[in-house]
């Protein structure tokens, strides 16, 4: 199989089916003139332009999903985005919630909805492409991946948490299905209140609507972001540590940790004993030590070299990619 198929570009064959019809009708007219206002001053750095600096936390990158970039706390893109999605006004709570967290899922106190492909077990696994030469099975994701799947799938909206801030905002049935009502009871502070609650969506539906078209100045296109619920173009999840191959197609992780409903094996780059965020891993959860998402990235983001000043690495990555250097972590070539 071809390296450059492999090399994890997750949004490749969806191209085909872009279909640029959607937009006029999901966008509303007294909008348009504000966005015309709109300038992309995006800054160098990953590889999708930004307006955040990707250094020292996780508020200075589009996990940040106030959308208000630090050098201009009320801009117009920020109060924009109100229509479309609650602004809680926190970092933290899109993912996680000190209480009440998702009791479905074994992750650390998620806020968010399960994906419903991830309930009903039917993302379409890398295996089922047919032409694949790997030795293990490839399972559902797993809870790991589930986690970045209930955004990057594109079908929950990217506010659809349990546990709003402030009390009495909490709705059990949140953990399982987005109930848009709920979420209608939340008030942005800008005074414009969202009345849709989107996420990625599909093919120029959603956010996407804008963050693939390029006639909307400024709103950069996000579609690589969108993975779906076809994971047949990605590097395999879901999929167990090739014990039988390590020293030869494979090295040996050499470091493993484990907690009561956990396990971890992981590449112990420093040799502390301990699986640092800069440590590619497998997570088992049950299941057997496998790859997931967060086997390879951060969703906090990681500074190359520890030091807050310095720029994370690109689009999330525990380390950076240069010479293949995620690759050649796990894969002895
Ligand atoms: C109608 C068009 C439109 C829609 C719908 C829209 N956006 Fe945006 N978005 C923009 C524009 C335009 C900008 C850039 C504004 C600027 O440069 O200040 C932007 C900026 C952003 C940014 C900051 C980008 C960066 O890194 O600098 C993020 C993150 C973002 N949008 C996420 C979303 C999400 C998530 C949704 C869906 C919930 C969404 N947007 C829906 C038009 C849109
Ligand atoms: C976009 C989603 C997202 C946001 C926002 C987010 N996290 Fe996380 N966080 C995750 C995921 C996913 C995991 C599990 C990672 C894994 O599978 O190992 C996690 C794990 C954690 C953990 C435990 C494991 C670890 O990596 O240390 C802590 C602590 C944590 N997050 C704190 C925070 C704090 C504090 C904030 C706000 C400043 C925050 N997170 C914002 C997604 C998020
Ligand atoms: C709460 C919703 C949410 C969750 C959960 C989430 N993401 Fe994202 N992610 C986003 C949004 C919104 C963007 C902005 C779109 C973009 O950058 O293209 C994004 C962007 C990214 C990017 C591109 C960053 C760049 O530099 O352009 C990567 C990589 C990524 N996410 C990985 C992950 C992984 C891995 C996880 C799980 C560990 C995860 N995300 C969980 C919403 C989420
Ligand atoms: C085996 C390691 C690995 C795993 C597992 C993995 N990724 Fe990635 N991911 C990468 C690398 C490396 C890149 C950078 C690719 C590039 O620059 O071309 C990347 C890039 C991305 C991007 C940015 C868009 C792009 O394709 O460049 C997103 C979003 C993303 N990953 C999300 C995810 C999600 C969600 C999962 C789980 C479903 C996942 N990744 C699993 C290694 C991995
Ligand atoms: C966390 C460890 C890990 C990392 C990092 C990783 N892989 Fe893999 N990769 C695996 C495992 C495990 C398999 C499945 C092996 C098997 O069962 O045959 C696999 C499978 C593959 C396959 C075989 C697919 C097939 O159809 O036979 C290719 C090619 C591949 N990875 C390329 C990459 C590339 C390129 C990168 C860097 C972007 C990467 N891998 C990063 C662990 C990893």
């Amino acid at each position: 199989m071809a390296e450059t198929q492999l090399h994890h570009r997750h949004i490749r064959h969806q191209g085909d089916d872009m279909k640029h019809t959607q937009l006029g009708t999901r966008i509303t007219l007294p909008l348009l003139p504000a966005l015309l206002l709109i300038t992309n001053t995006a800054i160098a750095g990953p590889e999708i332009p930004t307006k955040f600096t990707y250094k020292g936390s996780i508020a200075n990158t589009r996990h940040n999903l106030t959308q208000r970039p630090p050098d201009n706390p009320n801009n117009l893109n920020g109060v924009f985005m109100d229509t479309v999605r609650n602004n809680y006004g926190e970092v933290c709570v899109y993912c996680h919630t000190p209480h009440g967290a998702n009791s479905q899922i074994n992750a650390p106190l998620w806020n968010r909805t399960l994906t419903q492909a991830g309930i009903d077990g039917t993302y379409v696994t890398y295996d089922s492409l047919g032409t694949s030469t790997l030795t293990a099975s490839v399972a559902q994701p797993g809870v790991n991946s589930l986690t970045c799947l209930s955004c990057h799938d594109g079908t929950l909206g990217m506010d659809s948490i349990i546990n709003m801030p402030g009390s009495g905002l909490y709705d059990v049935n949140q953990e399982t299905s987005q109930n848009d009502s709920f979420l209608n009871d939340w008030n942005n502070a800008s005074g414009t209140d969202a009345t849709s609650h989107w996420g990625f969506g599909a093919n120029n539906t959603e956010c996407l609507s804008c963050h693939s078209n390029p006639g909307f100045p400024g709103a950069s296109d996000f579609s690589i972001a969108f993975i779906g619920t076809d994971l047949t173009n990605d590097h395999p999840i879901g999929v167990d540590v090739p014990t039988g191959r390590f020293g030869d197609d494979f090295f040996a992780p050499n470091g493993a940790s484990s907690g009561a409903n956990w396990s971890l094996e992981y590449y112990d780059t420093n040799l502390n004993g301990r699986a640092d965020k800069d440590e590619i891993r497998f997570y088992d959860t049950g299941s057997g030590a496998r790859v997931e998402c967060a086997s390879c990235h951060d969703p906090h983001g990681v500074s190359p070299d520890g030091n807050p000043a310095t720029e994370f690495n690109p689009t999330f990555l525990r380390i950076s990619n240069d010479a293949s250097a995620v690759c050649l972590t796990c894969h002895d070539k």
